[in-house]
């Protein structure tokens, strides 16, 4: 695979696309404003962390305009830093961000939604990417993901396709997108979407080329995006990703904290997401905490951390494009950093795949 580097970081492309991300990104699920939304990261521990992470070469930064609960925050968040910080330092990171999801106005502590805002719609669509532009106080947003898929309840789109790819090229041909994901899908709705923009495009570039999708050590099946997974499922999801060049993104890389070594049998921490989160309780399982215990051993082996050793496994997958673990401190952006100087040979990748299939 080729790669490049920055300040000690690598770089891979993102699908077929000449963007570059750095190997090590960023999540920014639980930022925002925690005394209002829920969230766990402020203003002030963010701007100390997105600084390090410039100063580390990690420029790939994931929002989504709904975190929190709708509340808008991570975006805003970030809309503040840029704006503190300069077009420059904008300029040098791919901000990703997604739309899907309702969002409140600032200070608004509830509203009522109309079915105009949320979903794939054209009405929606274009207004979500102006909403999120004023947010993150910048003229563009580098990787626009659709979030997870419309659906009625027999699977199909509540909104025509062509409908939906056609307010994305637009957004495209505007110039306030540059690149177009989408995430928590299955390779049939990948495959559907990506025939829908190649009709609507007026040339060839319209691609999508990054999939962001649920995939670390413990629960490999959930990559395939499909309601009771198999390993089959996942391999069979993998594959498609390698031949039709669209770059993977996983999603909770470290399952929230898990694959950290923090939660140990009769030993969790209790001050950390998955024990305070009620959907923790679906990582922390008797067999997922089984294989924690024989992974440590090998993280030992390998001379680096358990977040290190599960970052390192999914960097080893060639459809991987960056692993955006949430951060919350700036010790565990520089921890996890260091995965991208952990080599996995044949045999180690054996090892954990015998663990974890
Ligand atoms: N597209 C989607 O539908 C979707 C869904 C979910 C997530 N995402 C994206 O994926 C990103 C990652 O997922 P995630 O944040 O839920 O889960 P994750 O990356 O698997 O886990 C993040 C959590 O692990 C802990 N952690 C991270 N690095 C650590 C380290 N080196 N040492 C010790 N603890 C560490 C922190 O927990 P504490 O906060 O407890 O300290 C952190 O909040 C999100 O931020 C978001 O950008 C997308």
């Amino acid at each position: 695979m080729h790669t490049r580097t920055f300040r000690d970081m690598n770089y891979r492309r993102l699908g077929k696309s000449g963007l570059w991300l750095s190997e090590i990104g960023l999540g920014l699920w639980k930022w925002g404003d925690p005394a209002y939304d829920g969230s766990r990261v402020g203003e002030h521990e963010g701007f100390a962390i997105l600084d390090r992470a410039l100063e580390l070469g990690v420029t790939h930064w994931d929002t989504a305009n709904s975190y929190n609960g709708g509340a808008g925050n991570s975006e805003r968040l970030l809309g503040r830093y840029f704006q503190r910080r300069g077009q420059r330092v904008r300029d040098q990171v791919v901000l990703a961000t997604k739309i899907r999801n309702s969002v409140r106005a600032e200070h608004e502590m509830t509203h009522e939604f109309t079915p105009n805002e949320s979903g794939a719609s054209r009405k929606y669509i274009i207004q979500a990417v102006e909403d999120s532009l004023h947010r993150l106080q910048t003229d563009y947003i580098d990787l626009l993901y659709h979030h997870a898929p419309d659906l009625l309840p027999d699977g199909s789109w509540v909104t025509p396709l062509d409908e939906t790819w056609d307010a994305f090229d637009h957004l495209i041909n505007q110039g306030k997108v540059r690149y177009l994901a989408v995430s928590n899908r299955t390779a049939a709705q990948l495959k559907a979407e990506t025939e829908a923009l190649a009709a609507v495009g007026a040339n060839g570039a319209r691609r999508i080329i990054g999939v962001q999708n649920h995939y670390n050590m413990l629960q490999r099946p959930k990559v395939a995006a499909k309601e009771e997974p198999t390993m089959a499922d996942a391999d069979a999801f993998l594959a498609y990703l390698a031949e039709a060049q669209i770059g993977l993104i996983p999603y909770v890389p470290l399952a929230v904290g898990l694959l950290t070594g923090r939660y140990r049998k009769g030993d969790l921490d209790e001050s950390g997401r998955l024990a305070q989160e009620e959907w923790g309780k679906q990582f922390l399982t008797e067999r997922n905490l089984d294989i924690v215990e024989q992974l440590i051993p090998i993280a030992e082996r390998k001379d680096c951390t358990l977040a290190q050793l599960a970052i390192a496994w999914l960097l080893a997958h060639d459809v991987t494009s960056s692993v955006i673990a949430g951060v919350t401190k700036v010790r565990h952006l520089e921890d996890n950093t260091g995965a991208v100087h952990v080599t996995l040979t044949e045999d180690d990748l054996a090892e954990i795949d015998a663990l974890t299939r």
